[in-house]
């Protein structure tokens, strides 16, 4: 039995990036379902803004980290989908990919196809199985259809420019939404067949020129707080509100009867979490991910390169909407 030693980042309490700190740790064996895995690149996501900020509490001390790509080094009892000396990736519960060497549960990590590189792994898993479950699974009645049109925002971040690639692959109509011209065009270079910068324009306004007041079928909302209200006047009758996210702040209290003369609207909270809730759902999900960028429809592109020692400054300029694509953190 040997206590390996790894670099971590580890909270001790909620609060800013200047709680993001860089420490020692020991790594034991795994246990029964368990894998330990040496990452090569960890991914960065907004959901470790919300742990780390206390948007969502977590106990103290906290190791962040919700995706990374690597080798699995150790093997517990019962794990029979993994091997010592095959590449993974994963998007997982609990926290704590922000490191070098982990023990985790073996249930969502996934054997990563030798085509797919570590990097792009550690990009894409948390990102890409969030589009995937959104553009497949979180869908209106009757589904949505070649042609449809749906409104995506912050379409120039890391699950938003995989999303717009994929749609296209599907068929969507995507109008776009992002907070500057020049996230726009990145968007519109992706696949998205419109773009609306939210920051100097009313999207709802222009989501019904572009579909000639019809509105769209599925608005998918990651913003939260300063798009939901606008977000309704966007949807077509019977559309479907798809909230997955807060990064303006959460969305506030409503009242379900505005939802009627709204159009009879749907709405939903979804977390990738309920999705990637057992291996079988995780392996499908995975697998589907893995078919669309091995056949090059969805491009992961890596916008930023940080070291794990400089994950302050990635959280500052996640936060400061500085990044676009995916982030990875390089070890
Ligand atoms: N529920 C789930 O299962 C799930 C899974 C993965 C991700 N998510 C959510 O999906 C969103 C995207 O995640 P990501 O990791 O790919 O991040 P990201 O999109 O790369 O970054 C967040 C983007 O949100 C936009 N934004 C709007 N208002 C903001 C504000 N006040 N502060 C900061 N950013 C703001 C910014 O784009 P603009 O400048 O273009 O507005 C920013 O670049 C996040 O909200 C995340 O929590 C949810």
């Amino acid at each position: 039995m040997s206590n390996l030693l790894s670099r971590a980042i580890r909270i001790d309490q909620h609060g800013g990036p200047e709680q993001l700190k860089l420490v020692q740790v020991t790594v034991g064996e795994p246990g029964p379902g368990e894998i330990r895995i040496r990452h090569h690149a960890v991914g960065l996501n907004f959901i470790d803004v919300y742990q780390r900020n206390g948007l969502y509490q977590l106990p103290m001390p906290l190791q962040l980290g919700m995706e990374a790509a690597g080798v699995v080094e150790a093997v517990g009892a019962g794990v029979t989908h993994l091997q010592v000396g095959d590449r993974a990736a994963y998007a997982s519960q609990p926290p704590g990919a922000y490191c070098e060497l982990r023990v985790m549960p073996a249930k969502c990590v996934c054997k990563l196809p030798d085509s797919i590189s570590f990097d792009t792994g550690a990009a894409m898993m948390l990102k890409g199985l969030t589009a995937q479950y959104l553009l497949k699974k979180t869908l209106p009645q009757g589904g949505l259809q070649s042609g449809d049109f749906v409104l995506f925002h912050a379409a120039a971040g890391g699950v938003g420019l995989i999303a717009c690639q994929w749609a296209k692959a599907l068929g969507l109509r995507l109008i776009a939404t992002a907070g500057s011209d020049a996230k726009c065009d990145l968007a519109l270079a992706h696949g998205a067949e419109y773009a609306i910068n939210y920051a100097t324009n009313d999207f709802a306004a222009r989501v019904k020129d572009i579909t000639g007041g019809k509105g769209v079928k599925v608005v998918y909302d990651s913003v939260g707080k300063d798009t939901w209200d606008k977000s309704l006047d966007c949807l077509a009758p019977f559309g479907l509100m798809a909230s997955f996210g807060n990064a303006s702040g959460p969305v506030d209290p409503f009242a379900p009867g505005m939802l009627g003369p709204k159009g009879s609207l749907y709405v939903t909270r979804q977390t990738i979490f309920t999705h990637i809730a057992t291996r079988e759902s995780t392996q499908a999900m995975a697998d589907d991910l893995f078919a669309v960028v091995g056949s090059g429809q969805v491009n992961i592109r890596i916008d930023q390169r940080y070291r794990l020692e400089d994950v302050q400054q990635a959280h500052r300029d996640l936060e400061a909407r500085k990044t676009t694509g995916c982030t990875i953190l390089t070890l």
